[in-house]
């Protein structure tokens, strides 16, 4: 995923693109670059690295223009490098592109232009516009970009100018994100809300094949006829300094410490105490009638969501007559999946850009399904696409390891779990007004569980030079469990596996030394003895073990090597209990290891390409 950025009005454009690179650098940061019109001459700087190493080209250049484009990028096609960082341009470096999303066909149509006598001068898929641009340039502008995109094939979100029109610029997407906004200095584009939240909170944001052209104070919408059309704003309720660290070393450990509040937010105004039953009025498009005959339930997603989906199933087959499968949204895609029109399909994803996920839902809706999405981003891609959306209320999460839109998506499985469990009968009103009151009592529980922090801050210490860990949980923590390992794994490097607890000795216990640290989540429940039993056969090949459990004098009998103790709450919220222990260890075991945590490296915030 990559982050564009362009700004055309009264202001010096420089410093306007350079902040809201500054803002997106968390969707990819291998290299960065941007292009202006200084006084009708193109002068474009790029570097490899971070936005960092573009402003120590820049600290001693100073532009005036009014106009420019920018880009930070999450390497596709050809390796990060200065050549292939964005802004690309033609042979007579007239055209300017910049462009998050992959251009599937661009060998052919390279290969084409290369015949007809076009130089190009990086490997990048992205070159391939600005030649084409260049080929089809009738003189007007609007006209060159509608034939050039109509032979592009797969995601684009692209940012154009041309030299000649300076105080131009135009965009158009299909398939990744693309947002317009306006204020009283000027107009701007960019792949992400976060970028333009302190310019305006009142955005549009381009639907596939749209074009948009940005021009002396006026923004102008057309279809992919170059029909000129009307849109509207989203009022965007996130305010900029939530984007910020706000004292915190990193943007994990603040969305860590987040939780207590972007649940509460997540909750509020959903809880219906009079019918003991969950608000969820983002749904109108799906009617009881549909919601009582569901044949069956899909919960796709990828990563960290993907292991939110694991618990909902336990939810929602717990309180619900309904049968739920998980797939990963890029196997479920493919493999030919059973939908029916009574089929309802659950989309979690934080970004909402997430390409696989979003292919999926696209799969789903082909079949009849109908799609009810858990989104974080306000507008996103998979909430645009979706027949309701349950938003997570969680505000902007910068790094790149999800937290607290984990912990929102349990809590909105939750609450989805106990509104088809009243729907269907299976739960009535004194069960529901129970089931409330536990929801309720998730933040201070969480509040509670983030005391841990220093000790597991100084537990770390133990393992920043271990090469593997493993992960084990039984039941509805056995997601923790994978959710423990993959937060280690993508932020400190650690290789880490998650695996039922029940699971080990059919083959990870092979890989039981000394020097493998075992995290082992023992909550109290029809589990524990064996999940114990488990944590007997890790002692007894010299593991070491790390237990996260509910009461320690069920445990400690057992010669454990480190016990702590997580709040007691019911059984089916201990898995966001438990998640806040993962979170801490990884983050502290990554940050005395060094890396760069809330950026690690070859990830990028949302994988916006398949
Ligand atoms: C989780 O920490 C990772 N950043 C990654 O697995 C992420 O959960 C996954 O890419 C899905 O992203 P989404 O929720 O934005 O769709």
């Amino acid at each position: 995923m990559c982050g564009i950025i362009g700004y055309t009005g009264k202001l010096d454009a420089l410093p306007i693109i350079m902040e809201g690179l500054q803002r997106m650098e968390y969707r990819g940061y291998d290299s960065a670059g941007v292009a202006l019109i200084e006084n009708g001459k193109l002068e474009l700087r790029r570097s490899l690295g971070k936005i960092i190493e573009l402003k120590k080209i820049l600290e001693n250049e100073t532009f005036s223009a009014k106009t420019g484009l920018g880009h930070t990028r999450w390497a596709t096609h050809g390796r990060p490098s200065e050549d292939n960082a964005h802004p690309h341009t033609d042979c007579k470096g007239k055209f300017v592109v910049v462009h998050n999303g992959i251009i599937e066909n661009y060998y052919d149509l390279k290969q084409d232009l290369i015949k007809k006598g076009h130089v190009f001068k990086s490997e990048t898929d992205t070159e391939v516009v600005a030649h084409l641009l260049e080929e089809n340039h009738s003189g007007d502008l609007l006209k060159t970009v509608k034939k050039t995109v109509e032979s592009l094939q797969g995601a684009y979100a692209l940012g154009i100018m041309h030299i000649d029109d300076p105080e131009t610029l135009i965009a158009t997407c299909n398939a990744s994100p693309l947002i317009i906004g306006k204020n009283g200095s000027g107009l701007f584009l960019a792949s992400d809300i976060t970028a333009l939240l302190e310019h305006s909170k009142d955005l549009y944001f381009l639907e596939n094949g749209e074009v948009c052209v940005l021009k002396n104070e006026k923004i102008e919408f057309f279809n992919s006829d170059l029909e000129s059309i009307k849109k509207e704003t989203t009022h965007i309720d996130w305010n900029p300094v939530m984007a910020q660290k706000q004292g915190y070393k990193h943007y994990m450990l603040k969305e860590i410490f987040e939780q207590p509040s972007a649940i509460s937010e997540t909750l509020m105004s959903r809880i219906n105490w009079d019918d003991a039953s969950i608000y969820l009025d983002e749904i109108e498009g799906f009617d009881e009638d549909f919601m009582k005959n569901i044949s069956r339930i899909y919960l796709v997603a990828c990563g960290t969501a993907w292991h939110a989906c694991l618990v909902g199933k336990y939810l929602i087959e717990k309180r619900s007559p309904f049968i739920a499968h998980v797939d990963y949204s890029h196997e479920f895609r493919y493999r030919n999946p059973k939908v029916d029109d009574k089929t309802l399909m659950i989309c979690v994803s934080q970004s909402g850009e997430t390409a696989d996920t979003i292919a999926a839902l696209e799969e789903g809706k082909k079949r009849g399904a109908k799609i009810l999405s858990i989104c974080n981003v306000l507008g996103s891609t998979v909430a645009r696409k979706s027949d309701g959306v349950l938003y997570t209320r969680a505000g902007p999460e910068i790094s790149v390891a999800s937290t607290k839109a984990f912990t929102t998506q349990l809590v909105s499985l939750f609450m989805i779990s106990i509104y088809l469990g009243r729907i269907s009968g299976t739960i009535d009103k004194a069960k529901g007004i129970k089931m409330l009151n536990d929801i309720v009592e998730i933040p201070d529980l969480l509040e509670k569980t983030l005391e841990m922090n220093n000790d597991l801050k100084k537990l770390a210490g133990r393992y920043i030079y271990k090469q593997d860990f493993l992960f084990l949980a039984r039941g509805i923590n056995y997601p923790i469990a994978l959710e423990g390992a993959l937060k280690l794994k993508e932020i400190s490097y650690i290789h880490a596996e998650g695996y039922p607890a029940g699971e080990m000795k059919h083959g990870p216990i092979a890989l039981i030394d000394q020097d493998m640290p075992v995290v082992i989540l023992a909550p109290k429940n029809h589990l524990l003895d064996k999940t114990l039993t488990n944590l007997q056969e890790v002692k007894a090949r010299g593991g070491e073990t790390i237990v996260f459990c509910q009461d320690k004098s069920e445990v400690d009998k057992y010669n454990v090597d480190h016990i702590f103790e997580v709040p007691e709450t019911i059984h089916d919220l201990t898995p966001i209990v438990m998640t806040i222990p993962m979170q801490l260890l990884a983050y502290h075991i990554a940050d005395q290891r060094g890396t760069d945590l809330d950026q690690p490296r070859n990830l990028a915030k949302s994988v916006t390409v398949e």
